[in-house]
């Protein structure tokens, strides 16, 4: 196994373990975009919806595969795991396209999420956006270029969903590393060492959660709304739900 399949694999693990609370993120996604739905305008035409790191859809497919939507994005930066996500989703009343990039990319408008040529000078807006467990690899600077970036990419009255692991307001990146290894060590036994091991260094290398209190104000200042949708058992994974403000 090289090194993405080794990472990749792990993951699945604690996903199929519900070791990071999938499932309760997978029902408080589909329970957002109902609601979102059920307030929109009966003769607003059929929303698009763009995913960023989209992995195997694993969590998301089921929900996917209901909802009425005029489009479907996929984007991830590796390549392999889109077949994956394609596999996953099936056959689906309305288009979907796969495509293999950076979320800041798509953010900036460097990505055209279509292969039908895009609506001109500005890049296409989308409905609902949606970004599980992906962003946190984004420094903070970052994550502000992003949601600056993003704000521009969001239809008006849009939904931008966004899961991932948070740190608690003032918690220092290191404190949260320390505290999220002693969780896996004490208790995820449904994993074998080396996945363990696989999982912290992953965590150590490359995850750089936002601290909340910061990145609520810094989509506040980027011109957006927010509010915590669901909040995990371990002040860690959460579920917050943006729109343009
Ligand atoms: C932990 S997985 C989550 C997959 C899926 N969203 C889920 O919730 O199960 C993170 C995914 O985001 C992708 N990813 C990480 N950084 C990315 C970036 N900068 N741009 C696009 N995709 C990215 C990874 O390749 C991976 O497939």
């Amino acid at each position: 196994m090289d090194f993405f399949e080794r990472q990749w694999s792990s993951y699945r693990a604690i996903v199929e373990h519900d070791l990071m609370e999938h499932r309760a993120v997978a029902a408080a996604t589909a329970a957002t975009i109902d609601d979102w739905l059920a307030r929109r305008a009966a003769t607003a035409p059929a929303p698009s919806m763009v995913d960023l790191g989209c992995g195997d859809l694993a969590l998301l497919a089921p929900l996917l595969q209901r909802l009425p939507l005029a489009h479907y994005t996929g984007l991830d930066l590796a390549a392999v795991v889109l077949p994956l996500a394609q596999a996953a989703l099936g056959t689906v009343p309305y288009p979907t396209h796969w495509l293999e990039g950076d979320l800041q990319a798509w953010a900036q408008g460097d990505l055209d999420e279509r292969d039908d040529g895009g609506s001109g000078e500005q890049p296409r807006r989308t409905d609902i956006l949606h970004s599980a467990f992906a962003i946190h690899h984004l420094d903070a600077d970052a994550k502000a270029t992003f949601l600056q970036a993003a704000r521009q990419r969001i239809s008006p009255g849009g939904l931008f969903i966004w899961v991932d692991v948070f740190r608690e307001p003032g918690e220092s990146r290191d404190t949260y590393i320390a505290r999220y290894v002693n969780r896996i060590n004490a208790g995820w036994p449904q994993l074998s060492s080396a996945q363990k091991e696989h999982v912290t260094s992953h965590l150590r290398s490359f995850d750089i959660p936002a601290d909340r209190d910061a990145v609520v104000a810094a989509a506040q200042n980027t011109g957006w709304n927010w509010h915590w949708g669901w909040q995990g058992g371990h002040q860690a994974e959460a579920l917050a739900v943006l729109t343009p403000a």
